[in-house]
């Protein structure tokens, strides 16, 4: 390239990192500025600053529910919240049996008696977001030792805690969390309830629809959602579960719109994202695209292997290991994607020009022009631990057989007796020769690439004979079998505590794990903590260089709005996607002989009759659709919401094309996907004839 086309590339590339496209973003909503709120309006928004968040009356805010890594939101003024199938899967797992299926065949309660109660089940609601950077006063600890900055920091947060949550009505909670890499701190205050019933959930074959063959991807045409209902005491606050406990009455519902979704509208997300990491330096995010991702994903795809060779041959199998299965291949797609994206947008060069940008701004302020060096210097040195760690997560904690002994490891004689009665619970899902074959795989993978220091000696005396080894160690192990683990509690205490001890699993387990702790997670800590110091300062100085940027801070499991377009996108060359599917989708996928794809026969009839009720569009039924609003885990089961702020959607993934989208974002391909409101409301009335639910909802 010539100088001038190096020169123009250069630019052009800082522009699209510095230029905040309006669709990139997860804000604050106490923080949504005028700037914001002109932008949402300009693209259609209908609503005021006050309609999205307030303290002083109702908002859009107190119909949002934080679940604890999903969100949902309220839909009736008795309590009823709407959130995804796969948010509410355990719970649904967890009351089903072989002779009341519910995962297999659906939920649907008839009654109020008939709403199933899920202990330890919480929903959240936040009351307020204060901002207490002035209270914690970070700049008043600049030159502080480390030690000392975290534990005046610590003393501070607890305070503004106790005080936030002290003479207010029950179940209040509150947290500190510090934004833009603790340059500044947000005090969150919520509300939790704790008496949650499940009201209604699809089979799996429509709330899981298209499994983890279709998972991340377009075209989708998956039911995911699930209901439940929030229950309080006569007060109308949280109390544990009790049959006199009422319906919650919610500050706000949500209005549903059932009118529909169309290319270009207006769409916004109100919701609980749990990470991203949009202000990585070009070191950390040459490592995940380099190195961590394909190790990561390496290793995923032999656990896969193995399954799936085992799976295909037994039904029985097929079962037991559908959830692990199901969550293995999750972020190893998601992972591919995300690698891909970094690649295909030139992440790193893109990031590499505005760190040179900024060397070149910071060369004459002391505070800042030492700053990329150093990172390059902690990156480096944390490169080999992160490295091992990366092993000692995805490979060594991949085996089920030494986690599980890892749990009476460490126990008392009582714990050891309690968890003694839940053995049925992990043998009825656990299938000894996939356990034993991926313990084969990962454990050679952990000999052959981590250096030998992070290698614990009993894997080093056994490193040439790797299968044999282990094929003893699952011999006689009493965690690999449940007779063996019964023959283990009957026998006296002192005896199973010497046997527990000389266990070869339990030996493996503790060996692993010393080395984790001797060698590993120390260093790992200590350098991560230095490149965290590094990150305040970094993010410091891009909000003075970069003065006409509005900056988002990263998602960190608190309330954001984001917005974008009902719109579809092209993924490849020669390839459109269309931003609506429907049930035509679910019928062309219908396969029987496939267990992802085997529509339930109920819905079949009714797409045989055309029996679609008032729900019908053009001869069908919308199922899901695209946006381009920027998500990410955790945003599972946040609605979507139009210009009106009805709710047209339910958010529930994200396009794998799009995954890089949580350390780089690109307009042009990242869509998340959300089931549309009115397939939920078909199911409802015309599969599983819950119609009455309908009537507590306001339809629009
Ligand atoms: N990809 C979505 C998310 O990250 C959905 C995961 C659940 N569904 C599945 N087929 N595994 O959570
Ligand atoms: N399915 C994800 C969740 O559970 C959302 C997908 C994503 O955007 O990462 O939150």
């Amino acid at each position: 390239m010539s100088l001038f086309g190096r020169i123009v590339w250069v630019a052009l590339a800082l522009l699209s990192v510095s230029q905040s496209y309006a669709e990139e973003g997860m804000w604050l909503p106490n923080l949504i500025g005028e700037t914001r709120l002109q932008d949402m309006r300009k693209k259609g928004m209908k609503l005021k600053a006050e309609d999205l968040y307030s303290t002083e009356k109702a908002s859009l805010k107190d119909a949002i529910v934080h679940l604890g890594g999903c969100t949902g939101e309220m839909i009736s003024d008795k309590g009823l919240f709407l959130t995804n199938h796969h948010c509410g899967y355990g719970q649904i797992q967890s009351h089903s049996s072989v002779e009341n299926d519910y995962l297999t065949h659906g939920f649907w309660a008839m009654n109020p008696k008939e709403e199933l109660p899920c202990p330890g089940y919480k929903a959240s609601f936040l009351i307020r977001i204060e901002e207490v950077t002035d209270r914690i006063a970070p700049e008043s600890l600049a030159g502080k030792p480390q030690k000392e900055r975290d534990s005046v920091i610590t003393a501070r947060k607890r305070e503004i805690i106790r005080e936030a949550v002290e003479d207010q009505p029950k179940g209040y909670r509150a947290s500190v969390e510090g934004l833009y890499y603790g340059n500044q701190y947000f005090l969150f205050v919520y509300q939790t309830y704790t008496d949650v019933r499940l009201v209604a959930a699809p089979p799996s074959a429509i709330g899981k629809f298209g499994g983890d063959t279709d998972n991340w991807m377009w075209p989708r045409h998956t039911g995911d959602f699930c209901i439940f209902r929030i229950y309080a005491d006569k007060d109308n606050n949280p109390a544990d579960y009790s049959p006199d406990n009422v319906p919650y009455i919610p500050k706000r519902s949500l209005v549903i719109s059932t009118r529909g979704v169309r290319a270009d509208d207006f769409a916004f997300i109100y919701g609980y994202p749990g990470r991203t990491n949009e202000y990585l330096v070009s070191d950390a995010i040459r490592y995940i695209v380099e190195k961590s991702n394909p190790h990561k994903i390496a290793l995923r795809t032999q656990r896969l292997e193995v399954m799936n060779g085992y799976q295909g041959k037994d039904p029985a199998v097929r079962i037991q290991y559908a959830a692990k299965n199901a969550s293995v291949a999750n972020a190893w797609k998601k992972w591919q994607g995300e690698s891909k994206g970094i690649v295909r947008m030139k992440a790193i060069d893109r990031k590499q020009s505005l760190e040179a940008q900024f060397v070149r701004w910071a060369a004459d302020k002391p505070q800042y022009e030492r700053l990329l060096p150093r990172f390059r210097d902690s990156y480096a040195r944390l490169e080999p631990y992160a490295f091992a760690a990366d092993y000692y997560n995805e490979a060594f904690r991949a085996v089920e057989l030494f986690q599980y002994a890892g749990r009476f490891a460490r126990l008392s004689q009582d714990s050891v007796q309690k968890l003694a009665k839940r053995t049925e619970v992990h043998f009825k899902n656990y299938y000894m020769p996939i356990d034993r074959d991926i313990a084969e795989r990962m454990l050679t993978a952990y000999a052959e690439q981590v250096p030998e220091t992070f290698q614990p000696d009993i894997l080093r005396r056994n490193a040439g004979r790797i299968g044999e080894w282990l094929k003893e160690v699952f011999a006689t192990s009493v965690f690999a079998a449940p007779e063996r683990l019964n023959t283990l509690f009957s026998e006296e205490p002192e005896n199973a505590s010497i046997r527990l001890q000389k266990d070869p699993a339990v030996q493996i387990f503790t060996a692993f794990n010393d080395i984790y702790r001797e060698r590993i997670a120390d260093s790992l800590k200590s350098i991560n903590v230095e490149i965290a110091r590094l990150y305040t300062d970094y993010m410091k100085g891009l909000m003075e260089m970069q003065t006409d940027k509005i900056f988002y801070p990263d998602a960190n499991s608190t309330l954001r709005v984001a917005y974008g377009r009902i719109e579809g996108f092209e993924p490849a060359d020669g390839v459109v996607y269309r931003f609506q599917s429907t049930l035509d989708g679910v019928m062309e996928k219908d396969n029987p002989e496939i267990y992802d794809y085997d529509v339930p026969e109920k819905l079949r009839e009714l797409y045989d009759r055309k029996d679609f009720g008032r729900w019908e569009i053009n001869g069908t039924v919308p199922v899901a659709f695209l946006a381009s609003i920027h998500t990410t885990g955790g945003n599972s089961g946040s609605p979507v919401l139009n210009a009106r702020g009805e709710l047209v959607g339910i958010n529930f993934d994200r396009c794998w094309e799009s995954t890089m989208s949580d350390i780089v974002y690109d307009r042009d391909m990242c869509r998340n996907i959300a089931v549309d409101i009115r397939y939920v409301l078909f199911i409802l009335d015309k599969y599983a004839g819950a119609g009455y639910l309908l009537d507590e909802m306001k339809l629009n």
